[in-house]
This record gives C-alpha cells, structure tokens and sequence, in this order.
C-alpha cells in the first residue's frame, strides 16, 4: 500500500476480535520502527510486547476504565518506554529535550507497518503510570510514553462502548481546518 492511502487507513479503532499476532509481526514491526530518523541517532525507544493472557490482563487492569471496555479484546499491548537521557539533550540547562520526538517518530512506523497488516495498533495515555510500570518491571527511571492496544478490527460495535466511543468507531474524529496549522514563511 502507498503511504498516503496506509496514513489514510491507520485510525484508533476499539471493536477488535481476539486474534494471535506472531512474534515475527513484532520483530518486523520493530525493526522498521528502528529506521527512523532519531538525534544523533539516540534511538531512544523501547518496547514491550504484551501478549501472554495473564501478562495481558495485568497491564489492562493499570488502565482508565474508559480503556478498560475495549482493550478486553486486545490482542496484545504494546509498551512505549523511554527516558530523557537516552537522548539529546541540547542547551545550557539541557532544555531542549528529543526523547519523546524521537520515539514518536519511532512508534509512528511501528503503528503504520501493524495497520499495513490488518491490524489497529491503538495508542493511550489513559493508563495508571506507577502501576504499568511495576507489571512490566520497569525500572524507576524510565516512563511508559503510552500503551498501544492492539487488535483486529470487528464491525460488530460493543453494547457498553460510550456513545463517543461508538460514533468515533463508525466515522474519524474531526480534525482542524488546515490554515489552524499551516503556515507558509512566517508563523500565524
Ligand atoms: C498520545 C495519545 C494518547 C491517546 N490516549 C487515548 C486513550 O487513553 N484512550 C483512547 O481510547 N484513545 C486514546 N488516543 C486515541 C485518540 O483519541 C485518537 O487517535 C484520536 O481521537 C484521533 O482518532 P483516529 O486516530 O481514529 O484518527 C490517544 C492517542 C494518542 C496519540
């Protein structure tokens, strides 16, 4: 598939069906994610692939109740984790950081390479922190960016998804008019 039409496929669907995704789809998915461009090539990302049932479970339960609902049927979860001084650092008091830039970027790939497989790889902020980290083991130090829910899509909506979760299922969110954004020479 061509870029635009994957970009234009990609949406953070929640009605999913329980599927089982081959270790060698993530190492895949991983090994693109590690071509983007990163400062001073810093590859700051990390992630944890959760797809053991009881694994899978545990990190569900770290999550918003919100999230709880539809990452039931994930498949697999996928941890972002990442630190500041896994990457550039630039400026007198180290201000301008490129951690979470950079493994954004990262995870962008990684998000469009599962949706060129037939799969929705769904990104969150809706998840207990301290919790996830201490399910996972990860050391103190680091942060989970988010967690990406990952399933096959199903056309059957939940009774129990929110009437927001419902409509954002059957159409994509809005998104802003593009001169709220875009600018040519000077900003505004
Ligand atoms: C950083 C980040 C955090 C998000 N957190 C959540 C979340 O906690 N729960 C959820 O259902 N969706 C979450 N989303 C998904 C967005 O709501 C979704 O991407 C947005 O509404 C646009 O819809 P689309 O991706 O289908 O185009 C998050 C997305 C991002 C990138």
């Amino acid at each position: 598939m061509d870029i635009a039409n994957l970009i234009k496929k990609r949406r953070a669907y929640r009605a999913f069906e329980k599927v089982t995704i081959p270790e060698t789809l993530f190492k895949e998915a991983a090994r693109l994610a590690q071509l983007a461009p990163s400062c001073m090539n810093k590859q700051p990302w990390n992630y944890v692939i959760i797809q053991e049932p009881n694994h899978l479970s545990a990190i569900v339960e770290t999550m918003s109740s919100g999230n709880k609902v539809w990452n039931r049927n994930s498949s697999a979860v996928i941890a972002v984790v990442t630190k500041t001084e896994l990457d550039c650092e630039i400026g007198p008091k180290k201000e301008r950081k490129y951690y979470l830039f950079d493994t954004g970027l990262a995870t962008a790939f990684l998000i469009l390479f599962l949706t060129e497989n037939n799969l929705v790889a769904h990104p969150m902020a809706g998840f207990n922190p301290e919790k996830a980290k201490e399910v996972l083991g990860i050391p103190e130090d680091m942060e989970i960016v988010v967690l990406i829910g990952i399933g096959k899509k199903t056309e059957k909506i939940p009774d129990d998804f929110s009437e927001n979760q419902k409509k954002n299922e059957r159409e994509r969110p809005a998104r802003k008019a593009l001169d709220e954004f875009l600018y040519f020479n000077r900003f505004g």
